[in-house]
């Protein structure tokens, strides 16, 4: 089969063909699209906490089909997205829906649980609540939007670059700015937070009393060290959210989610924001993508 090897760090990736996956009491899934998650940017550049040894073929976000032909989507631990088949756990194994394309397929489940989770069990979101979420327009950040509107919450939206504003409207956000025009007076009850860096530190003094900073990721570099005496004095909440140890020590609230997650899809409350869909042999054009920040929702492999 082919696949996109990544054979050291800051190489370039390489179409090779390579044996197919051990199926080992997996399901080998034929692969018809692979998302691109922000994390596999980090593992090629060596900055990822838990490195995998390579080479390796990246990709943690697909959907396909069983051999069978039925249409499924799934988290695939260990990577292996990036190939025409992939061996994936039974029990990661999600049912895609009829109206989905395989392209959202593969840029539903991550993005959006990492965004659920969150904020229906670490921050108390109510109809009225303000959310502020940052890389509002990304893979993350559009689902964070939509999920805090089904919970009946005002989104106001941040971004690196203007042309980004108006999808983040367009997804439901009331507000929307650049990082720099973005007000210290908005009162956010919850910020959702996939950036790190100084603008993790300056998300404190954006939040009103019991106010909660959700931290996700670290797109723009590590997060400064927090004195908890700063949230104490605040009267504010920090959380952190890492979805691959939840899958592995709650996988049934995980599954839980989900199911809470295909019904708000069902209904046409949520849906995968697609950005572009490229050709595995366009990888290194989709990984600039990601990497440059010029891309919206989700960047879509087509093996
Ligand atoms: N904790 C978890 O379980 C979990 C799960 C999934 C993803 N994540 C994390 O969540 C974040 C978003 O992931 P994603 O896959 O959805 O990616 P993404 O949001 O589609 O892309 C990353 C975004 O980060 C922003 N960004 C800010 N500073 C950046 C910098 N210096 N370099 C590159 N990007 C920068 C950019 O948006 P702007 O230009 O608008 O700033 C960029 O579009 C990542 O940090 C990822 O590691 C965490």
């Amino acid at each position: 089969m082919r696949a996109a090897l990544l054979d050291e760090v800051d190489g370039p990736f390489e179409i090779r063909d390579v044996p197919e996956p051990v199926v080992d009491g997996k399901v080998l899934v034929r692969v018809r699209a692979a998302g691109i998650n922000f994390a596999d940017v980090l593992v090629r550049r060596g900055r990822y906490p838990q490195m995998p040894e390579l080479p390796a073929i990246l990709g943690s976000e697909i959907a396909g089909e069983l051999e069978d032909g039925t249409r499924v989507m799934a988290i695939t631990s260990g990577a292996g997205g990036y190939a025409e088949k992939v061996a994936v756990d039974r029990a990661q194994v999600v049912p895609l829906p009829d109206h989905a394309s395989f392209a959202e397929g593969a840029s539903f489940l991550l993005t959006f649980l990492t965004a659920h989770i969150p904020l229906t069990r670490q921050a108390r979101v109510r109809p009225g609540s303000v959310v502020l979420v940052y890389a509002a327009a990304g893979g993350v950040g559009s689902a964070a939007i939509q999920v805090a509107r089904t919970l009946g919450a005002r989104v106001i939206a941040a971004v690196g670059s203007a042309e980004k504003l108006d999808v983040c409207r367009s997804l439901g956000a009331e507000e929307a700015f650049v990082y720099d025009e973005l007000p210290e007076d908005i009162g956010a009850d919850v910020v959702l937070d996939p950036v790190g860096g100084d603008l993790f530190a300056s998300s404190f003094a954006r939040l009103r009393p019991l106010g909660t900073v959700i931290a996700i990721g670290s797109a723009a570099g590590a997060w400064p060290q927090i004195e908890p005496a700063r949230l104490v004095g605040r009267n504010v909440g920090l959380a952190g959210f890492y979805l691959g140890r939840l899958l592995r020590l709650d996988p049934e609230l995980v599954g839980e989610a989900v199911g809470e997650l295909l019904g708000l899809w069902h209904t046409g409350a949520l849906k995968p924001l697609v950005g572009a869909e490229l050709p595995l042999e366009e990888i290194e054009q989709a990984h600039a993508l990601v990497e440059s920040r010029q891309s919206v929702g989700k960047v879509v492999l087509l093996p």
